[in-house]
């Protein structure tokens, strides 16, 4: 008969293969029970979407067979997303991703709502918040342009209650704002709707906010970066030198002391476009976003062919993600990829 003892210490030889300790000096093993010729347990992960889970299981059962090679052992993940900042946390956000670029129409909002939904069905709780002022582009990406967000009392301030939407909470501008009511935002307007779309919003706990932000370097990026505990940036850019250029000094302002946040890697969108016969044509010009991961240093976190159908299911209101399709194993590497930084950097 084996127990619990005799488990934990076969478990403590199975290495968290990101962080590199053990799953039981790191506390991920809960509701260990032994009975008969049965153990079973969890595994509590740093994210959701953990790309590792079947290593692990594999690992643990390997352990678990020396042990005893007769006994049964069931695992079952679970998972506590580790905050950025616990200390300068805003409400229950554990961690605000911003997705930009130096050019516009580089897929930021196709980018920020595939990561968005990806996350959320890798089981994360995740919101998304447009903050394109002035072009929003999500309510028609996730097919909610007529809604209106209902507002909430909250003692004396009234709340912004967020529209759900394939399991996800999301906020915009463009719900708020009147469709024909051309508003010309002045710079400090800006910066105020950006904080009030993460304060005035019950957002209740999530585990990841991403911010799909307007082209180039305007107030309401310095507003985010300056006020709030970002955890990290996403570059989009597509192979051209005119992007390229435009994304390094994106990046470049994110490095400003004041404004500083962490680049958690690059995506180069709209890399090639692949015709019936088979054959790659480079419309954008070739690897410009793979040239600037190397000249900065940053990490190449995907790379986006241009297909007809990543376009047809954003205007159609149903991001890529949710469907079964070969560009989404794409969209759903990037979740991992970026989760999996995140855990990483915030266990330090
Ligand atoms: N990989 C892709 N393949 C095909 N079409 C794409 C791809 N990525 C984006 N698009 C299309 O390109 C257009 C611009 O994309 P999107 O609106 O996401 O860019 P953006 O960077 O958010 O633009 P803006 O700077 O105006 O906010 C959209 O019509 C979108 O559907
Ligand atoms: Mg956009």
């Amino acid at each position: 008969m084996v127990n619990k003892e005799d488990v934990l210490n076969k478990l403590s030889n199975v290495l968290d293969p990101d962080i590199k300790k053990d799953l039981v000096t790191l506390n991920m093993i809960k509701n260990l029970v032994i009975d008969d010729n049965k153990i079973s347990f969890e595994i509590e992960l740093t994210t959701p979407a953990c790309p590792l889970k079947e290593k692990i299981r594999k690992d643990c059962l390997d352990q678990i067979n020396k042990l005893n090679s007769d006994i049964k052992c069931e695992i079952n993940f679970t998972s506590n997303v580790l905050p950025f900042d616990k200390k300068s946390m805003i409400k229950n956000i554990k961690n605000i991703i911003a997705i930009t670029s130096g050019k516009g129409g580089v897929g930021k909002s196709t980018i920020s709502s595939n990561i968005a939904v990806g996350l959320s069905k890798m089981g994360a709780k995740v919101g998304l918040i447009d903050a394109d002022i002035f072009g929003p582009s999500i309510p028609t990406m996730f097919n909610c342009e007529n809604e209106q967000p209902m507002f909430k009392k909250d003692g004396d301030k009234n709340m912004i209650v967020p529209i759900e939407q394939y399991g996800i909470k999301l906020v915009s501008m463009g719900l708020l704002v009147p469709k024909d009511k051309a508003i010309i935002w002045r710079g400090p307007m800006a910066s105020s709707a950006m904080r009030q779309l993460i304060l005035d919003v019950e957002w209740g706990e999530l585990d990841y906010l991403i911010v799909d932000l307007p082209p180039g370097t305007s107030d309401i990026h310095i507003t985010l970066s300056q006020n709030f505990p970002v955890t990290g940036s996403v570059i989009v850019t597509t192979p051209q030198k005119v992007s390229t250029i435009d994304a390094e000094k994106a990046i470049s302002m994110f490095n400003q002391e004041k404004t500083k946040v962490d680049v958690l890697g690059i995506i180069q969108n709209m890399s090639h476009f692949v015709s019936e016969e088979g054959k790659k044509h480079f419309i954008f010009g070739e690897d410009g976003g793979i040239e600037l991961s190397k000249k900065l240093n940053v990490e190449l976190i995907g790379d986006i062919p241009i297909e007809k159908s990543v376009s047809e299911s954003s205007d159609s209101g149903y991001p890529i993600v949710l469907k079964e399709e070969k560009v989404s194993e794409i969209f759903e590497s990037i979740c991992h990829n970026i989760a999996r930084k995140i855990a990483v950097n915030n266990f330090k």
